[in-house]
């Protein structure tokens, strides 16, 4: 195992009416003038807004809004939002809804906290030195943001999407009421279980330092969401599955299920983010398009992981040879996709890309990590580029 740091500064408010403590929690971690921020109006819609608002306005914290965060937020918005935090002495933000208004928030508190312009960040250029303190009310369990380290932005000009991590923009609080995610759409609740799943995917699929614990965490976590998803595919209300998997989207996306291991993999996520910034697909649904390619790419380069993951996730018997019992548990996976309606290939989401992009996202994909990454398998610009084609 290697060493490592576990940080989880977040104060997580768990259960029915949570929202409703908003103020209280502002006013233990110091704001005093806020931004709420939000995304394309599902919490205008839901009445979400409202009850914040209303609930500020009691308590006596003054506050300002701005919405219009888009799934694959833009760089754009942040710049407006920086703008208008500096205008109105903006101290804590406070976003309600997904990765993407988190997201968002989270790029425009380093914007605030920093000179220069935020998008050296997410280029890799430079580390930012702070963040705007920043509270949460999640309204869709996914990504994980109310609880990581990480912002994941599209710069509109080349669509060019990149993620910037520091534990400087870590949520203070995170309010999470399972009865908040009732109103997606039941598309939307699978994207986020594959995400969720693909959190801890990526950190087990690892050639280096994995520990006894972390994998019962992990497998446990991944059984727990694979179960849940198919009860809220027949039963959207159903508070505990929905409970369950809130909780597994932070855990899973907190660091908890990386605890010793290398560092994790995250080939797939790099993959998929080229296909979100060029085609603004759902990124649950781009990482299940692309997962099935680039497991039987990796495949026989961390075949022990793989085995372990089909007999102990996907209940694949272990009988035959690990090759053989790895596949079957990669096609076990494709089956349970397919039983939440995600793709499990570029057809299925429903881009058709050319040759010439394919080669584009390859390129892009092997610029953003440098070069070339991974742990299951360490992938360069061509190998990026077999799996796309092989995902078509
Ligand atoms: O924008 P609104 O109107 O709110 O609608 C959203 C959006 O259309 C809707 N929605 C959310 N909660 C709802 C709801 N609709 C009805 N009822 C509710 N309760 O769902 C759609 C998706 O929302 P979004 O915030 O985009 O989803 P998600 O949480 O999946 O975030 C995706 C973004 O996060 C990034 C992704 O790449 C993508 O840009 N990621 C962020 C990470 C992080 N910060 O740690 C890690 C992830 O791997 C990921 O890359
Ligand atoms: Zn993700």
């Amino acid at each position: 195992m290697f060493d490592f740091n576990y940080y989880t500064p977040t104060k997580v408010v768990f259960g029915k009416n949570t929202e409703a403590k908003v103020a209280d929690l502002i006013k233990e971690f110091g704001g005093t003038k806020i931004l709420i921020h939000y995304g394309g109006g599902s919490v205008v819609r839901s009445g979400l807004l409202k009850r914040v608002t209303d609930t500020l306005d009691e308590a006596g914290i003054s506050f300002v809004t701005l919405g219009g965060a888009v799934p694959n937020p833009h760089l754009g918005l942040v710049y407006e939002g920086i703008e208008l935090c500096k205008k109105e002495n903006v101290d804590f933000l406070l976003a309600v809804g997904g990765g993407s208004a988190i997201d968002s928030a989270k790029a425009i508190g380093y914007g605030v906290a920093n000179e220069g312009d935020v998008w050296d960040f997410y280029d890799y250029k430079r580390q930012a030195a702070g963040c705007l303190p920043l509270g949460v009310i999640l309204t869709i369990a996914a990504t994980g943001s109310e609880m990581s380290d990480s912002s994941v932005i599209t710069k509109e000009e080349g669509l060019v999407k990149r993620g910037y991590s520091s534990d400087f923009s870590r949520a203070r609080f995170a309010i999470m009421n399972p009865e908040l995610t009732m109103t997606l759409p039941d598309y939307q609740t699978a994207c986020g279980c594959t995400d969720i799943m693909m959190h801890t995917m990526e950190r087990y699929f690892t050639n280096g330092g994995n520990m006894e614990i972390t994998d019962a965490l992990a497998e446990g976590l991944l059984r727990t969401v694979k179960k849940n998803a198919v009860i809220l595919r027949d039963d959207p209300k159903n508070y505990d599955a929905r409970a369950e998997v809130m909780w597994a989207g932070s855990l899973a996306h907190n660091g908890l299920t990386g605890c010793g291991n290398d560092g994790g993999d995250w080939m797939t996520h790099k993959l998929e983010h080229e296909l979100g910034g060029l085609y603004d697909v759902a990124h649950g649904a781009g990482l299940a398009a692309i997962w099935g390619s680039w497991a039987r790419y990796v495949m026989n380069d961390c075949l022990p992981r793989f085995k372990k993951f089909a007999v102990n996730v996907m209940d694949v018997a272990d009988k035959g040879t690990d090759e053989e019992i790895a596949l079957k548990g990669i096609e076990a996976m494709e089956d349970f996709y397919r039983s939440i309606n995600m793709p499990t290939n570029l057809r299925e989401l429903g881009v058709d890309p050319t040759e010439e992009e394919l080669i584009e996202m390859a390129h892009k994909c092997a610029v953003g990590v440098g070069g070339e990454m991974g742990s299951a398998k360490v992938l360069n610009e061509e190998a990026m580029l077999s799996i796309y084609r092989a995902s078509i």
